[in-house]
C-alpha cells in the first residue's frame, strides 16, 4: 500500500484565496505585526514567510526584527505599544525567544484580542473549553487538514507524540472535542511504539528527526508530521535537509495518508495565522 500524500500547500492556497477575497471586500485590510528577536536562521525564515504570505492575501503586514540582546523590558514596551495601536489587529512574537526573556511573560502581555497565535492563557483556556476563536495555528491547521481529507475523528484512537503548549496539548484538546480517544506521549513514555501502533490518527510533534518509523504505525493510519528538523546534508544546496519527525519513506508504505515535510502542516499554520488575523480584525471592528 502507498499512502495518500496530504497536500498542505494546495489546501492552504485554497484557504488563502478565500481569505484574500474576504479581505478585498473589507473597508480596511487587517493588519498583523510579527516580532522577531535575535538571529535564529529558522525563525528568520518562518517570520519572513508569515509576513510575505499575509501580504499576498491583501493584509497589512509588518515585521519588527530586534537584536538578540533586546531586554525583556524593551520587548514588553514594544508589545504594549502594539496593544494600543489601533491599526494593529494581530500580534505574533516568534518563539523561542532568547534565554534571558521569558516566553510566557511576553505572551501574557499580548492583548488576548490581538493574540493571533492563540497562545495567551485566555485563548488557550477557551480552546480547552471548546469555545476558542483564536485557536493556536498549527493545531487548528491540522484539524482543517483532517476535515478536508475527510478523515473520521469521532470514536477513533488518536495518539499525539509531544506535549508542547503550542502543538501537543492543544491538538489533543481539539481531537477530544471531536470525540476521538486521545493519548499524549512524551519523552518519558514507556514503549512508545506499542502506543503509536494503536493510533488511527498519529500526530508527531516532538522535534526529533525520523523518530516515528514504519514499524510504529498501524497499517492504514493517518500520520500528521509537525516536525521541521534541519539535518546536515552536504549534498543539499544549503548544506542541510529538512526532515520531519516521521521517517517519510518508510511510513508511506504503511500509512493510509501522510503529510510530507515540507508541504504538509507548515503552510496550514500560516493559512490559520491569516484566518486568525481576519477573525481578530472582524471581532475588533
Ligand atoms: N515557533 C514555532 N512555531 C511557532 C508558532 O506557531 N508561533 C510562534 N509565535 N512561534 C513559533
Amino acid at each position: 500500500m502507498s499512502a495518500q500524500i496530504i497536500d498542505g500547500t494546495k489546501i492552504a492556497a485554497q484557504i488563502t484565496e478565500s481569505i484574500r477575497e474576504r479581505i478585498a471586500r473589507m473597508e480596511r485590510a487587517p493588519g498583523i505585526t510579527v516580532v522577531l528577536v535575535g538571529d535564529d536562521p529558522a525563525s528568520n525564515v518562518y517570520t519572513s514567510m508569515k509576513e510575505v504570505n499575509c501580504r499576498k492575501a491583501g493584509m497589512r503586514s509588518e515585521k519588527i526584527a530586534l537584536p538578540a540582546q533586546t531586554s525583556e523590558g524593551e520587548l514588553l514596551a514594544i508589545v504594549e505599544r502594539l496593544n494600543k495601536d489601533d491599526s494593529v489587529d494581530g500580534i505574533l512574537v516568534q518563539l523561542p525567544l532568547p534565554k534571558h526573556i521569558s516566553d510566557s511573560r511576553i505572551i501574557r502581555c499580548i492583548d488576548p484580542a490581538k493574540d493571533v497565535d492563540g497562545l495567551h492563557p485566555i485563548n488557550l483556556g477557551l480552546t480547552q473549553l471548546g469555545k476558542g476563536t483564536l485557536v493556536p495555528c498549527t493545531p487548528k491547521g491540522i484539524m482543517r487538514l483532517l476535515t478536508e481529507c475527510r478523515v473520521p475523528i469521532a470514536g477513533v484512537r488518536a495518539v499525539v507524540v509531544g506535549r508542547s503548549n503550542i502543538v501537543g496539548k492543544p491538538i489533543a484538546q481539539l481531537l477530544l472535542h471531536q470525540d476521538a480517544t486521545v493519548t499524549i506521549c512524551h519523552s518519558k513514555t514507556r514503549d512508545l511504539a506499542s502506543v503509536t501502533r494503536q493510533a488511527d490518527i498519529l500526530i508527531a510533534a516532538v522535534g526529533v528527526p525520523k523518530l516515528i518509523t514504519a514499524d510504529m504505525i498501524k497499517p492504514g493510519a493517518t500520520v500528521i508530521d509537525v516536525g521541521v528538523n534541519r539535518v546536515p546534508d552536504p549534498s543539499a544546496p544549503k548544506g542541510y535537509a529538512l526532515v520531519g519527525d516521521v521517517d517519510f519513506e518508510g511510513a508511506r508504505s504503511v500509512a493510509g495518508a501522510i503529510t510530507p515535510v515540507p508541504g504538509g502542516v507548515g503552510p496550514m499554520t500560516i493559512a490559520m495565522l491569516m484566518e486568525n488575523t481576519l477573525l481578530a480584525a472582524e471581532a475588533r471592528k
